[in-house]
């Protein structure tokens, strides 16, 4: 037995030897081993003193999961259905495939160029990203490919670490249309850009707010905490609103001495938060009310998952972006769908609809819950990843090369010389140890299934605002 300690990342025989702090847990298991008898955990190796640091020549390439007995790999499951859009997002060089002209073509608004090569990493940086968002985006891949060791094909993408998308569909029409290939974390239905899970998951040192998978427990605890029918029955929202002047508009929606539109709005100001310690922004304390708004910011927003993990009913202002899961969400099921021109009625109405159908808003809720929980627990989103970069590699037309200009790039050079928030949460969220399992099921390309979900899209939203019409005109006939 060893005894595994998150916060210090030593495999170390005593608890003793390992001084965590009491947010971490160590956890003693059986130690796997590879092939060659060498544990297969993988630590943090810092350079002491004065060394460079460097990358470990030794990291593992292959990991074979049939050597651990307890996690059989023959044991595969099929990928969640919102995997289906990888097909979706690569479809414009599924005839063409992907050179190396487009590749340069997309440099003109990348952050980095990622290239794998025989399971390595290599960055080359062109410009600075918004606060840390390159930096944990790049950690999150490097620690895919601890995860999943010489399983990725060699591949070479541009990355874009911006909101908005850049590489509209109209440009590129016709046979010869040849679209720059561009990762990003968000995109439109007019927009060609591939979408990427965002940098939270991996943490968001700025906000304070940590790695997913951690997060996500604290969420469900907080969610078992008020039952939603003990929820304060209105509709709760707090955030910035001066990223986008949807989000002022529907400050005109707050409860006031004339209006009641059933709406509880509240400002995040994070810069009086982090003098604070953050304790009004802690998400898992913000599942109070049986309702919950999300409004895109400048673009998707990344509370977004926080929202619909809540066990609350998700009212959707309509959206113009998606990111890579919302796409499986279906309105009626997992959220309500909110009018994005009438933003104070549609509101009002669906909090009364919900308080007047409480089983039914219930189910919504949960079923919100358990689609985060659930499909996007932090292994699936791996997945997504692996896929997609899969996929994506499939279609290149040359061989990757390392580029002479770039850097390996490896937890060890990324996180030793970091401190404070962005170490923690690089520590917090880093892969010990390769996948006994193998990814997920890839579901094949049908056209047919995304169109059916677009169609059931429109319906239920229609459905909505019909139920919405009608309340409204009887009301004003009353008048
Ligand atoms: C998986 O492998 C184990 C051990 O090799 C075997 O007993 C089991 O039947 C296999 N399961 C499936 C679903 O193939
Ligand atoms: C909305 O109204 C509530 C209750 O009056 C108030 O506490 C809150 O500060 C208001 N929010 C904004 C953004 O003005
Ligand atoms: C909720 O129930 C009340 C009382 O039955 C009714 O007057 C109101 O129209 C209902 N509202 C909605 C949105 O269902
Ligand atoms: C943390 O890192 C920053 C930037 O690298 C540096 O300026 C600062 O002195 C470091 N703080 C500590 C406590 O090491």
């Amino acid at each position: 037995m060893v005894l595994i300690c998150c916060c210090c990342l030593h495999v170390a025989n005593t608890s003793d030897a390992c001084n965590c702090q009491s947010v971490f847990r160590c956890i003693s298991r059986k130690p796997t081993l590879t092939p060659a008898g060498m544990p297969s955990e993988f630590p943090l190796r810092c350079a002491t003193g004065n060394l460079k640091q460097t990358c470990p020549e030794n990291y593992p390439t292959k990991h074979n999961p049939t050597t651990n007995p307890d996690r059989p790999s023959n044991l595969t499951s099929t990928c969640p259905s919102y995997f289906q859009w990888i097909h979706d997002d690569l479809r414009h060089w599924k005839e063409t495939g992907i050179t190396q002209d487009m590749i340069e073509r997309a440099r003109k608004t990348a952050h980095f160029r990622l290239v794998i090569v025989n399971g390595k990493a290599y960055v080359e940086k062109y410009r600075q990203s918004i606060q840390t968002r390159d930096m944990f985006t790049l950690w999150g891949i490097l620690q895919l490919l601890r995860l999943y060791p010489g399983r990725l094909p060699d591949l070479e993408l541009m990355f874009d670490c911006d909101d908005r998308p850049v590489i509209p569909s109209k440009h590129f029409r016709g046979p010869n249309a040849a679209p720059p290939p561009l990762f990003r974390y968000c995109s439109d239905w007019q927009s060609l850009d591939i979408v990427f899970p965002d940098w939270s998951f991996w943490g968001w040192a700025e906000t304070n707010i940590r790695p997913w998978k951690n997060l996500l427990k604290e969420i469900k605890e907080g969610n078992s905490r008020t039952k939603w029918k003990d929820r304060t029955p209105y509709a709760y929202w707090r955030g910035n609103p001066w990223v986008s002047p949807i989000r002022q508009d529907l400050l005109k929606c707050n409860v006031s001495e004339q209006n009641d539109w059933n709406t509880r709005l509240y400002l995040q100001d994070w810069v009086k938060q982090s003098k604070e310690g953050y304790r009004e922004s802690n998400l898992q304390d913000q599942c109070t009310h049986r309702y919950k708004i999300y409004i895109e910011g400048w673009a998707w927003s990344v509370s977004e998952k926080y929202i619909l993990a809540c066990d609350s009913v998700t009212l959707y202002v309509r959206p113009r972006y998606h990111d890579f899961f919302i796409r499986g969400m279906v309105p009626l099921q997992h959220y309500w769908p909110i009018r994005d021109n009438s933003k104070c009625t549609s509101l009002k109405f669906a909090v009364e609809w919900g308080n007047n159908h409480t089983k039914e808003a219930q189910a919504i809720g949960e079923a919100a819950s358990n689609f985060i929980h659930e499909d996007m627990k932090i292994d699936y989103v791996y997945d997504y990843i692996f896929h997609l970069l899969n996929e994506y590699a499939k279609l290149l037309r040359f061989k990757p090369k390392i580029p002479p200009g770039a850097d390996e790039l490896c937890p060890e050079t990324m996180a030793c010389p970091t401190n404070g928030t962005h170490r923690k949460f690089m520590e917090e969220s880093m892969v010990l140890s390769p996948s006994d399992a193998i990814p997920c099921t890839l579901p094949p390309h049908d056209p047919s299934v995304l169109g059916s979900l677009r169609d059931r899209k429109d319906k239920s939203t229609k459905q909505v605002e019909s139920w919405e019409n009608e309340y409204w005109e009887k009301l004003s006939k009353k008048q």
